[in-house]
C-alpha cells in the first residue's frame, strides 16, 4: 500500500509531492486534515501560488496595450495556451480560457444552438453532473429541440452503453456525455461515445472535469469535437478551459461584442479573462510535466534512495528529474501513468476496506475486474446515518469528505437517494496517501459502530 514516503506499487514520490502542497500539511482539531475533496476541487502545489502573486505583482495589465507589462500580459496568456495544448493534445488556437466548465458550456450550447431546429434531437446522460445537462436542455427548450436521455445500470452507476446507442438516430445533433463522474467515480468510454455520434453525423460535447485529475486527455486519440474541464480540479486556480476542434470554433458563431475580433480562439473568448489565473494554469501543467519527468528518469535509471538523486526538500520540487529533451507533452503521459497506478492501489486499498464496514454500501464499480472503469471517487451510505452527519463528524476528524449530489442531481435523483441527502463522497487523488485511506476506514468503521 502506498506509504507517505513511496508507493511501493507505482514509486511515485509521495513525500516530495506532498511537500509541494503547502495546504496539505494543516491541522484541524488536533488532527492532521484528510483532504478527500479532490471531486469539489484540488490542492494547489506551491508553484502556482507563485505564479499567481508574481504575475500579480509585475504584470498586472490587461491585454493588448503598447506597454511593458500589457506585452508581458499577452505573453503570459500565449504560454499558458501552449500550456493547455499539450495538456489536452490539441493545437494552440483551439484552446478557449473562460470562468469555469459551467459558462463554458453555457456560451457553446447557445452557440450551437442557433443553428438547430425543430425535429432535432440531442443526447444527454443520467450520469452527469448537471453542467452537462441544463445548458443543453435549456438550449433545447428555446430551439424546439428534442432531449433524449441516456440510462444507467443502477446496479454499478456505469452508462447504459446500448440505451445511448438506441438514443442516437439521423436526427441527433450533438451527444453530451462526462468522462468521469464527479458523483461515483465511473469513467465512460468516451472514444466509443464519440464514434457513435459522429456516424449519426452528431457533434460529441465532452465534459472531462473530473477525469482531468486522474487520466491522461487526448482530444486528438478520442476525436471529440468538443471538450471542456476545470483547471482547479487537476491541481490549478480556478477556471475553465474548453478544446473546441478548429473547423467548429470557426464554423459556429460565438454571442460576442463588436469590438472583439472574429479570430478564433479569442472571439470565444469574453471580456478580459482571469489573467492570474492563467498565469497560474502553466504553471500547474508544467507541475504534471515536472512529475512526469522525474518519473520517466526513475524508469530510466536506478531506483537510489531520494537524497542521492538530489531532491531538493526546501523547493520541493523534482529538482533532479528536469531532463529538458523530453518534451512536455511526453512528460504528461508519464505523470499520468504513475499517478494512475498509484491510484489504482488506493482503489483497491480503499474497496476492499469500506466493504468491511457494517451497513455501508457503495454506489458505483465495486468488481476489481472493473476497476480501470472507475476512478478513486467513492458515493457511499451508511444505514442510519444521513451523508451530513457523516461528513461532518468526519470533518471534526480533519477529513474533508462531501455530502449531497454535488450537481450530479439527475444521478441521486434517479437512484432515490436525493430526498435523505444524497451521498457521502470520498475523492482521491494523488496526493492521497494509504495511511489517509487507513484513517478514512477507521473513522467511518467508529461511526458506523458507535454513532
Ligand atoms: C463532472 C463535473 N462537470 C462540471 C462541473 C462544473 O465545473 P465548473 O465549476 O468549472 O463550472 C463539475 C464541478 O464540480 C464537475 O465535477
Amino acid at each position: 500500500m502506498p506509504t507517505i514516503e513511496q508507493s511501493a506499487h507505482s514509486a511515485l514520490p509521495l513525500a516530495s509531492i506532498r511537500s509541494q502542497f503547502p495546504s496539505l500539511s494543516q491541522t484541524v482539531n488536533g488532527h492532521p486534515a484528510v483532504f478527500l475533496d479532490g471531486p469539489g476541487g484540488t490542492q494547489v502545489p506551491q508553484r502556482v501560488i507563485d505564479a499567481i502573486v508574481d504575475y500579480l505583482r509585475r504584470n498586472n495589465a490587461n491585454t493588448g496595450g503598447a506597454y511593458a507589462t500589457s506585452r508581458q500580459t499577452d505573453a503570459m496568456i500565449a504560454e499558458a495556451r501552449t500550456a493547455m495544448a499539450d495538456f489536452l493534445h490539441c493545437s494552440v488556437d483551439e484552446v478557449i480560457f473562460g470562468a469555469n466548465m459551467t459558462s463554458l458550456t453555457f456560451a457553446m450550447s447557445r452557440a450551437i444552438g442557433r443553428e438547430l431546429k425543430p425535429g432535432d434531437e440531442i443526447v444527454v446522460t443520467r450520469l452527469d453532473h448537471d453542467a452537462n445537462v441544463s445548458p443543453w436542455i435549456t438550449m433545447a427548450e428555446d430551439r424546439g429541440v428534442r432531449v433524449r436521455w441516456a440510462e444507467i445500470h443502477d446496479e454499478d452507476c456505469t452508462l447504459d452503453m446500448a440505451d445511448l446507442a438506441s438514443k442516437i438516430n439521423r436526427n441527433t445533433r450533438l451527444v453530451a456525455v462526462g468522462y468521469a463522474s464527479n458523483a461515483v467515480g465511473t469513467i465512460n468510454p468516451v472514444q466509443e461515445i464519440v464514434a457513435l455520434a459522429h456516424a449519426a453525423g452528431a457533434l460529441a460535447y465532452i465534459d472531462a472535469v473530473h477525469y482531468a485529475p486522474h487520466g491522461l486527455i487526448d482530444v486528438a486519440a478520442i476525436d471529440c469535437d468538443f471538450l471542456v474541464c476545470s483547471t482547479y480540479k487537476f491541481f490549478g486556480p480556478h477556471m475553465g478551459v474548453l478544446y473546441g476542434k478548429r473547423e467548429h470554433l470557426k464554423r459556429f458563431r460565438p454571442y460576442k461584442v463588436r469590438p472583439n475580433t472574429n479570430a478564433i480562439p479569442n472571439c470565444w473568448e469574453s471580456g478580459t479573462l482571469n489573467h492570474e489565473c492563467i498565469a497560474g494554469t502553466t504553471a500547474c501543467v508544467d507541475y504534471l510535466a515536472d512529475l512526469g519527468r522525474h518519473m520517466i528518469g526513475v524508469c530510466a535509471g536506478s531506483r537510489r534512495p531520494h537524497a542521492e538523486r538530489g531532491w531538493s526538500d526546501v523547493e520541493g520540487r523534482f529538482s533532479e528529474s528536469g531532463n529538458p529533451e523530453i518534451s512536455r507533452r511526453a512528460a504528461i503521459e508519464a505523470a499520468y501513468a504513475a499517478i494512475r497506478e498509484h491510484e489504482r492501489a488506493l482503489i483497491e486499498h480503499a474497496i476492499s476496506g469500506l466493504k468491511k464496514i457494517p451497513a455501508l454500501k457503495i454506489y458505483g464499480i465495486t468488481d476489481p475486474a472493473l476497476w480501470d472503469r472507475r476512478c478513486g471517487t467513492f458515493a457511499v451510505r451508511i444505514e442510519n446515518h444521513t451523508p451530513l452527519e457523516l461528513a461532518t463528524k468526519l470533518g471534526e476528524r480533519g477529513l474533508f469528505t462531501w455530502d449531497g449530489n454535488y450537481y450530479a442531481l439527475n444521478l441521486t435523483e434517479h437512484l432515490d437517494v436525493e430526498k435523505t441527502g444524497g451521498f457521502l463522497r470520498i475523492g482521491l487523488v494523488h496526493y492521497n496517501t494509504g495511511e489517509e485511506v487507513d484513517r478514512l476506514l477507521h473513522a467511518l468503521q467508529e461511526i458506523a459502530e458507535n454513532g
